[in-house]
């Protein structure tokens, strides 16, 4: 078996008067697409940003790449955080700036290299997530949905990194840009041995693309595990997410 990535153990999470995770636990393993798939407000982004460290969970114990997050230096957190990349569910492009400086902005904030060599790594990230070359001078006003998805890609990979998180990435696609994102996905895990955490409602993203997956409900992990793994489980929950909606998308 492939070495574990993350290793959320035991996590639990209060928000104001909400219980929101009552003892979640989850193991990634290196190359996996991972998905986080529940109903609205069962806690996926929570537990997502909890991951990148953007909040903290009141117990349970999160660790990346062996390191307990709870447990690092100001200076160890920071050289964590270069090694994913994160994809938010809005694409969160800075919408006064051209594609290409969004991208150059988080080399010039993490990085010393030169400006003509960051420029060359801009347009090489640019090509590597499927965007046109002349897409560098376009404002996120300018681009279709699926080329602000991709642009924000190329900025969530621009400093290489092993360890992708994705919010929603298909969310606001039609059906065939978003099957079109998904290949791009697992494109780029072969290409760059990624390890892709992602929430996702995209039951077709769930079949074709992730290989393992936790389906979050009662502020629990109801299954997890490949999509056979979690069909065999009986749970009302399980039975909801695929056969009522299968059933809905077969029509
Ligand atoms: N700052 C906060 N204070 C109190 N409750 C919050 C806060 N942020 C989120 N919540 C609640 O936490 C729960 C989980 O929210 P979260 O955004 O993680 O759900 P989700 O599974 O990502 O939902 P969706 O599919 O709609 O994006 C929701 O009930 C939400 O109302
Ligand atoms: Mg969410």
């Amino acid at each position: 078996m492939k070495p574990i990535v993350i290793e959320a153990r035991n996590i639990v999470t209060r928000l104001g008067e909400n219980l929101i995770h009552d003892s979640i636990s989850c193991t990634i393993r290196e190359n996996e697409i991972y998905a986080l798939l529940g109903g609205s407000g069962s806690g996926k982004s929570t537990f997502l940003r909890e991951m990148i460290m953007l909040e903290t969970p009141q117990s349970g114990s999160i660790h990346i790449f062996g390191k307990d997050i709870a447990d690092l230096s100001l200076t160890e957190a920071q050289e964590l955080r270069k090694q994913w990349g994160v994809l938010f569910q809005s694409g969160a492009l800075y919408s006064s700036l051209t594609v290409g400086e969004n991208i150059t902005l988080l080399y010039k904030e993490y990085t010393d290299l030169p400006p003509a060599l960051i420029h060359e790594l801009v347009k090489l990230k640019i090509d590597l997530v499927g965007l046109p070359t002349h897409a560098i001078h376009l404002y996120p006003s300018q681009l279709s949905g699926g080329m602000i998805k991709r642009a924000a890609l190329a900025r969530a990979l621009a400093l290489d990194p092993k360890l992708l998180f994705l919010d929603e990435p298909t969310s606001g696609l039609d059906p065939l840009s978003s099957r079109q994102f998904d290949a791009l996905i697992q494109q780029l895990r072969d290409l760059l041995g990624l390890t892709v955490v992602m929430v996702t409602h995209d039951l077709d993203t769930i079949h074709h693309t992730v290989d393992r997956f936790a389906l979050l409900g009662e502020k629990r992990v109801i299954a997890q595990g490949t999509l056979k793994e979690v069909l065999a489980i009986n749970h009302p929950i399980v039975d909801y997410f695929f056969q009522k909606e299968s059933h809905g998308i077969q029509g």
